[in-house]
């Protein structure tokens, strides 16, 4: 594996390998010279909390030095395009750049500057790919229902239309040959390009949860919104926010999962996001693990 830019090229054997390896590390496995001597670099042009800090976080507990970009701070400012930034970090000799940003394919076309030895991995581009997200989401599916999804029912709500979480989640399910996948939302926020092919489409949020094993929340994008949300916040919420009420209509053992950040009481209400079927906070553990089984995967 050269590079981890998305889930949709990666074959589903090492997609489970990643997936195994991950849990090993979620259950305590070390390997604190994996990365010795190597320097990684989180080269991030868009914010995150998540993704960056657990990279970081990855990456220290395999042993390398790492260096955070923050395009806000950088020679950036000052007009520095991203492919010089890119060159630049790569000339100090850096092996691992963890990349997010804004433009779709941008991850991608950086990657194919890299010299020889050096790996890029995709942290979120556009509405593209969020590989590492979608092999966490699937370590928290696997956690709480098995390694066998051939009989999983799993919702996708909300505003799939701007969700590269969502396109990586789609990718990961159908490699695991999960049983149905159900993709709700309102037909604005709703892809019509092909990323759902496959999947249970519908607008009507009670149907989509009957009897599902997950329910996957997805974040309002409205920074990706080119033409504005078309109903109000509290519309939205009316027609598409779970709550604990809402979730009553999933399978009594449904987990729930969000990638965040949560907007609360706009696609996920309180007692849903901190409740007892929430995998929020598992989600971002996991994240842990997938991210150190991705680095010592390709800079081991
Ligand atoms: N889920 C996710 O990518 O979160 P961050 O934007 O905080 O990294």
């Amino acid at each position: 594996l050269r590079h981890l830019l998305d889930l949709e090229r990666l074959p589903a054997e090492r997609l489970d390998a990643l997936l195994r390896r991950a849990q090993a590390f979620a259950e305590g496995a070390q390997a604190p010279s994996a990365l010795a001597g190597a320097a990684v670099c989180t080269l991030f042009f868009e914010p995150s909390t998540r993704t960056r800090l657990s990279f970081q976080l990855a990456a220290q507990r395999l042993g390398a030095h790492i260096l955070n970009f923050d395009a806000s701070t950088s020679s950036a400012t000052k007009g520095e395009t991203d492919l010089d930034t890119f060159r630049t970090i790569q000339a100090m000799g850096v092996r691992g750049f963890v990349v997010r940003h804004k433009g779709d394919g941008a991850v991608a076309a950086l990657a194919e500057a890299a010299n020889p030895g050096v790996a890029v991995l995709n942290a979120g581009d556009g509405r593209s790919h969020h590989p590492t997200q979608g092999l966490l989401d699937m370590l928290t599916l696997r956690q709480a229902k098995g390694d066998d999804f051939s009989k999983l029912k799993v919702a996708i709500v909300g505003d799939v239309k701007h969700s590269r979480v969502a396109r990586s989640d789609l990718h990961a399910l159908r490699k695991l040959g999960c049983g149905e996948i159900r993709v709700c939302g309102p037909a604005a926020l709703l892809p019509d390009d092909g990323t759902l092919a496959g999947c249970t489409v519908t607008h009507d949020f009670d149907a989509a949860l009957d009897g599902v094993d997950a329910a996957m929340m997805l974040r309002l994008q409205r920074e990706r919104m080119v033409e504005g949300l078309v109903e109000s916040l509290d519309d939205y919420h009316r027609n598409y926010g779970l709550t604990a009420a809402r979730l009553r209509r999933a399978a009594p053992d449904a987990i729930v999962m969000h990638p965040g950040p949560m907007n609360r009481g706009v696609e996920i209400a309180d007692d849903v996001a901190d409740g007892p079927q929430s995998r929020v906070l598992a989600q971002v553990a996991n994240g842990v693990a997938v991210r150190m089984a991705a680095l010592e995967a390709l800079l081991g």
